[in-house]
């Protein structure tokens, strides 16, 4: 591959916005500055345009088993919905099957992403089962380039519930190992007991969902998990966080000086409880996990994205289609598969809402959808930042772009959307991944099968270093 220059463009990191060009040579940037000279060179005009590192989103679920069913995406479908949304990687849940290992888990995935995946990716493990041979194997997950595993503390009564004891012991082998733990953090006993007394009551529709997972739930979990952490004497973060009393209790860590990662997603900024108390059956669309919370914990995780005591924004993009997969609990909320789709929509939520309105800075949003994301997943400065060096993994971002979804100009394999008429002001006009054109005005064009696997290192950083 040859060089290419982008002019006119100006340049947005997490550190500051600044006129500059931007020279890609063999996939990689070579050069960011004021004047690089153009002689020979196939140059992308990128006047008012805003060139920003490629967007990375750590949290999805592509082809993956859940809830009785498969996610509706896989990794074709699923990255190009990404790629439409100007992320150029994403981190993927690989989970240990019943009776398999955590190579068993990468296998898998790297045989599920291999041929498909327009973008970068690499893998999260999920371990379910932690046997004396997993505890083994955990520490050779790291020459693998696998730099974080994922407990779920929620999901009783299926393979991927965790008790505390393995959490806690997980956090043990995994700071030992140097492997970054992040936790579903809802209190997955309390859960069950609310929905068995719901489903006695016979309040069997989508809203119960929401209403068996009480804030405190999320709380009680997520302090719970620091707290293993803490003793454990390891790092930890703690995925879609969604609610203030949440993030309150990541707050009192980082005042306490511990570090603590955590994310949040553009659904709990797009919807609230009061969707999954659509009418009919339509509140199946927005079941997730956590749920849908009320608006009135929206200033609280603003706050946090602001403060860094929030560093991430991921998409959980897991979806599933209305017919045949969420219609599974027509007549029992408990059987709708937890989910909703989001990986394209990400990075244009967070513009419209967040920086248009004035709650979140431009060199924010680059933080919290890029460089934080690199760096505290170990994927940095190759991924997450525009430097030479870096691979050439581009976002020309068009602030003023105006989109309105539907159905049926998303890029992903869902037939429905839970952004169903919404508009957006602020989306990619073109995205690269080591100097490939994967998606332009609408259109994806990268080429199923390009991407690579991201070797992924974790080094701790103390949890308010990352603050920007
Ligand atoms: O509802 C959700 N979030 N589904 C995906 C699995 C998970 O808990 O992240
Ligand atoms: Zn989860
Ligand atoms: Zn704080
Ligand atoms: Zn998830």
């Amino acid at each position: 591959m040859g060089e290419l220059l982008f002019t006119g463009g100006t340049v947005v990191t997490a550190e500051g916005s600044y006129r500059a060009d931007v020279l890609v040579e063999n996939g990689s940037i070579s050069a960011v500055g004021a004047s690089i000279g153009s002689d020979g060179i196939e140059t992308v005009d990128a006047s008012g345009l805003m060139i920003m590192p490629g967007f990375i989103d750590a949290h999805t679920h592509m082809d993956m088993p859940f809830g009785g069913t498969m996610t509706a995406d896989d990794w074709a479908t699923g990255t190009e919905a990404a790629a439409a949304g100007g992320t150029t990687t994403i981190i993927d849940f690989a989970l240990q099957e019943e009776g398999g290992t955590l190579a068993g888990a990468f296998d898998a995935w790297t045989e599920k992403a291999r041929d498909r995946a327009v973008i970068d990716y690499g893998f999260h493990v999920a371990i379910t089962d932690l046997r004396d041979d997993i505890k083994a194997e955990l520490p050779s997950l790291a020459a693998k380039g696998v730099a974080s595993v994922k407990i779920f503390m929620a999901y009783k009564g299926t393979p991927l519930y965790t008790e505390d004891d393995d959490l806690f012991e997980t956090l043990q082998l995994s700071k030992d190992a140097g492997v970054l733990v992040l936790v579903h953090a809802e209190n997955g006993d309390a859960i069950a007991k609310l929905q068995q007394q719901a489903l006695a009551r016979g309040d069997t529709a989508p809203k119960f969902h929401a209403l068996t997972r009480p804030e405190a739930v999320e709380a009680e979990a997520t302090n719970r998990a620091i707290r293993l952490a803490e003793v454990a004497g390891a790092p930890i973060l703690v995925v879609h966080v969604s609610c203030a009393p949440a993030l309150e209790a990541i707050h009192l860590a980082h005042e306490r000086g511990q570090t603590v990662y955590a994310e949040t997603c553009p659904q709990y900024f797009a919807f609230e409880y009061e969707d999954l108390a659509r009418e009919g059956f339509e509140g199946a669309k927005y079941v997730c996990s956590p749920p849908l919370r009320d608006p009135s914990n929206r200033p609280a995780l603003w706050n946090g994205l602001k403060t860094g005591d929030l560093q991430i924004f991921g998409s959980d993009h897991c979806a599933f289609n209305y017919e045949g997969q969420k219609e599974l609990g027509k007549d029992d909320f408990t059987l709708i598969p937890n989910g909703i789709p989001g990986a394209e929509e990400r990075a244009m939520t967070l513009w419209t809402l967040g920086v248009r309105e004035g709650k979140l800075s431009e060199n924010q949003f680059v933080a919290a959808l890029s460089t934080n994301q690199a760096r505290i997943y170990g994927a940095y400065p190759r991924k997450g930042t525009l430097a030479p060096g870096a691979d050439a993994d581009i976002v020309l971002w068009d602030p003023e772009l105006s989109t309105t979804a539907t159905v049926d100009n998303r890029h992903g394999n869902v037939d429905y959307t839970p952004y169903e008429g919404r508009s957006f002001t602020g989306g990619p006009a073109a995205v690269y991944v080591r100097g490939n054109l994967v998606y332009k005005d609408g259109e994806v064009v990268g080429e199923r099968g390009s991407g690579r696997f991201v070797e992924r290192k974790f080094t701790a950083t103390k949890g308010l270093e990352v603050r920007v």
